[in-house]
């Protein structure tokens, strides 16, 4: 690496920060691309993005990406916002101008479908419903996609009814609450997607029984902590197609680099492959 005062520099913002995988996603890119650019992770205290981002203004970092617990508070920054991020409620995107301006995108729901597209060759969105479990904020950002992938019908699944019902009232028709307990929750089903942020630990909560999915559905899980969730096991157990977490994130984190670089990065650098190494995964 040889940084000078010309090096382009974007970074990721959260807390805590110190797990992200994204300084080493965009850094293998800048280095394969051989781009004079760097990517930096900032963990900030709860209560300080605010004053962050207005501090940036100008140009000082090219962008950043947002991570938890500011994607909310990102979306509020911005002065101006693409309409996906507005959908999903959550920008994990900020762009800087050198007119001062903050502007915000959300290409958590890109990533999500690059997921299903480079796991699940041949899969639709709009070929049936999509299951959902968990109604917050990734699930929310879920939604948006694969509404605006033409998605026919989605039916969330989550521990606390009421908060898929809020989430339901905000998209209209397409997108329902049902119970955890339904006996036709996954009749028909195209996808299953698990946004819960359940524990993986002793205390997390069973796999859902799949039984009733249909043997066609492709099955993805958010978490890629481990790579093999029990989601993904049963899903496979069922004989269902997976679709693991880890193609997300480097989904979304593509047009991130392109808007922070300036042109996308390059296809020939494994980042996946050296992702799985340094989480003792085998690639
Ligand atoms: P995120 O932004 O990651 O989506 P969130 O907005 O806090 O985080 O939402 C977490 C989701 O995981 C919720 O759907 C939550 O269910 P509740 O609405 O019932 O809280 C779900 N979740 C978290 N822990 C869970 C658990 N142990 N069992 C089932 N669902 C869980």
């Amino acid at each position: 690496m040889n940084l000078t005062a010309a090096t382009r520099l974007a970074g990721v913002v959260g807390n805590p920060i110190s797990h992200s995988l994204s300084p080493i996603l965009h850094n293998a890119w800048l280095e394969a691309a051989g781009l004079d650019g760097a990517y930096l992770a900032f963990g900030l205290a709860p209560g300080r993005f605010r004053a962050f981002v207005d501090g940036l203004r100008g140009g000082t970092l090219a962008g950043i990406n947002v991570t938890l617990p500011f994607k909310t508070e990102a979306l509020a920054a911005a002065d101006r916002v693409s309409a996906r991020a507005h959908a999903a409620g959550a920008a994990n995107v900020l762009v800087f101008g050198p007119d001062g301006s903050v502007s915000a995108d959300n290409t958590d729901g890109e990533g999500l479908l690059y997921a299903f597209a480079r796991q699940a060759p041949g899969f639709r969105p709009d070929s049936g419903p999509l299951v959902l479990y968990g109604a917050g904020g990734a699930a929310r950002g879920a939604v948006a996609a694969f509404l605006e992938a033409g998605c026919p019908e989605v039916r969330l699944l989550n521990r606390t009814r009421a908060r898929a019902e809020d989430l339901a009232a905000r998209f209209g028709d397409r997108v329902r609450a049902l119970n955890t307990t339904d006996p036709d929750a996954l009749s028909g089903a195209a996808a299953l997607v698990n946004a819960s942020s359940a524990g993986l630990g002793p205390d997390a909560p069973p796999p859902p029984d799949f039984s009733g999915a249909p043997t066609t559905a492709v099955a993805m899980d958010m978490t890629y902590r481990p790579l093999r969730t029990p989601f993904l096991k049963a899903a496979a157990a069922r004989g269902l197609r997976t679709v693991d977490g880890l193609d997300m994130l480097i989904g979304q984190a593509i047009p991130a680099f392109t808007a922070f670089f300036g042109q996308p990065p390059p296809a020939a650098a494994d980042v996946r492959g050296r992702v799985l190494r340094l989480l003792g995964e085998a690639p």
